[in-house]
């Protein structure tokens, strides 16, 4: 009985971390082949908030979400500041940030000046 139970916590433990991994905040993880399918002119032709903050929390939070010694880069207002907006792609071309890599995605600099070409939409 006790191994039954083991694989049932097991199977449980898997589904939730799978929702977990596809929550909102982290679309960037795992919503990339769910937009394709759904809307793919819509999804590469229109960046938003919401495309880019994932990355941004991945790859930036840990020194620049909620006080750290860069600029605050959490949130729409804060990232969508145009010093901030264009600092921050400046960082992402010349691979300065994250300090010590790993080097930002060609996919995801991509995203990040489509977002401050289009605007910084919300
Ligand atoms: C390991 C911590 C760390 C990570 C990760 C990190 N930064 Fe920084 N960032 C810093 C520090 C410290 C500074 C301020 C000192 C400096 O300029 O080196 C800074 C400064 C900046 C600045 C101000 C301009 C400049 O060059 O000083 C920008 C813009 C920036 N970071 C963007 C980003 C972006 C975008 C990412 C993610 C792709 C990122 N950073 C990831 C630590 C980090």
């Amino acid at each position: 009985m006790k191994s039954k139970h083991g694989l049932f916590n097991v199977f449980v433990g898997r589904g939730l971390l799978a929702l977990g991994l596809c929550s909102p905040l982290l679309l960037g993880a795992c919503g990339e082949s769910e937009e394709s399918v759904v809307a793919p002119e819509v999804a590469s032709d229109s960046v938003t908030y919401g495309d880019v903050a994932p990355m941004i929390t991945m790859r930036c939070g840990i020194c620049h979400i909620g006080g750290g010694t860069g600029p605050e880069l959490g949130g729409w207002a804060n990232l969508s500041d145009s010093v901030t907006a264009t600092e921050v792609v400046d960082v992402m071309e010349n691979g300065s940030m994250p300090p010590g890599g790993p080097r930002i995605s060609v996919e995801e600099l991509q995203r990040m000046q489509k977002w401050v070409g289009q605007g910084r939409m919300k």
